[in-house]
This record gives structure tokens, sequence and C-alpha cells, in this order.
């Protein structure tokens, strides 16, 4: 089999877009070694329980991969906020599911898949500090740093990228493309 087949079978389908190997596995283990390293240095000797939230459903593997890696003691909840229709932002913040756990007077680690405006996450970070939250860090795998407008901190970048519609490692186009432990761009 040439080169050529190889590439072209590297390539995935999903709904009516063709995708191609952007971020592989390899790379995104050590991209989530890094960023965990990082949140532990930050909590070293902590004596609280910080919450980690996860941003269902795209930051499922990410926050997995973090939590796997983290030596203090924290408590997990979800959160499902979403400003995705296709490949385009809306813009608006939809909150369908809830909080699971009461963040009044606790620390929070948000842990998101990928930030693109910012829209999603400073609307949760805006929404746990009103619910009483004493302090609250950003953790994301990607951001996108040409589109992101926001004057807020992102606390643990994994990696900046270029901006693409990207789906794997929990990212999906319309609900596809969520399982696959690589990451994808869209072949335009
Ligand atoms: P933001 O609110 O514009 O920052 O968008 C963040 C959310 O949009 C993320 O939680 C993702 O679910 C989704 N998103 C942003 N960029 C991409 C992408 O390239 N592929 C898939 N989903 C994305």
């Amino acid at each position: 089999m040439g080169i050529g087949q190889l590439l072209v079978m590297d390539k995935i389908t999903l709904h009516n877009k063709t995708f191609k190997p952007f971020i592989k596995n390899d790379e995104l283990e050590a991209i989530i070694d890094n960023v965990a390293d990082r949140i532990n240095a930050d909590f070293e000797g902590c004596t609280d329980v910080p919450i980690i939230i996860c941003v269902l459903n795209g930051a499922v593997m990410f926050t997995a991969a973090v939590m796997k890696r983290l030596n203090f003691n924290v408590e997990l909840c979800s959160i499902k906020l979403s400003s995705y229709v296709g490949t385009q932002s809306t813009g608006t913040v939809l909150v369908p599911l809830g909080l699971t756990s009461d963040v009044k007077d606790r620390r929070v680690i948000i842990v998101e898949d990928i930030v693109d405006t910012g829209n999603t996450i400073v609307a949760l970070k805006e929404l746990l500090y009103s619910k009483g939250a004493t302090d609250v860090k950003i953790c994301t795998m990607l951001m996108k740093p040409d589109v992101y407008a926001k004057p807020d901190k992102l606390d643990y970048v994994g990696k900046a990228i270029p901006n693409a519609f990207i789906v794997g490692y929990g990212l999906d186009y319309d609900e596809l493309g969520r399982q696959y432990k690589d990451i994808y761009v869209i072949d335009e």
C-alpha cells in the first residue's frame, strides 16, 4: 500500500465532512501530563477538597485523563453548557443540565475540552462565583487564541491551536467523532 493510500485511510468522515489527522494521542498524553503537573504544583499541600467541574460532553475524556494524574483529593461534578450548533459558535450559552455539587465556599477547577470565543467558559465561571465558589480556575485541553475574546485568564491551557474546526478526544461534529483517541481537523 502506498503512502497516498495510507493518508487517505487516516482521514475520517463524519456526517458530510472529512477530517484529517491533527494531534496524535502521544502528543495529547504529553499535553495532559504537563497540565496535570501544573495543577498539582499549584494545589500542593491543599487541605480543602477542590471540585473538578467537567463540562459535558466534550471534556469527558480530558477530565478523566487529568483526574488520573492529580495527587490531591478532588470531588467531581458535571455541567452541560453549549454554544455550538454544527461548526459555528452561536454565541448563545445554553444550560440544559445543572450543577451536581454545591460549590459554595469551595475552590473549583473547570475542565473544558476547548475554548473558542470563551463565551461558554466565562459564563460558567460567572455562574460558579454567583453560587459562592471562592476561587475558579479554568483548565482547557485546547484553545483558539485568534478567536478568544475575553479578558479572563485561562489558568491551564494544554495547547493553543489555529482557528479551525476539530474533532476527536471528546470533541464532536454534531455528536459524532467524540470517541477517537487522536484529534482531527476539518479537511477543506
Ligand atoms: P466557546 O464558548 O465559543 O468558547 O466554545 C466552546 C465550546 O464550543 C466547547 O466546549 C466545544 O464544545 C465547542 N467547540 C469549540 N471549538 C470547537 C471545535 O473546533 N470542534 C468541536 N467543538 C468545538
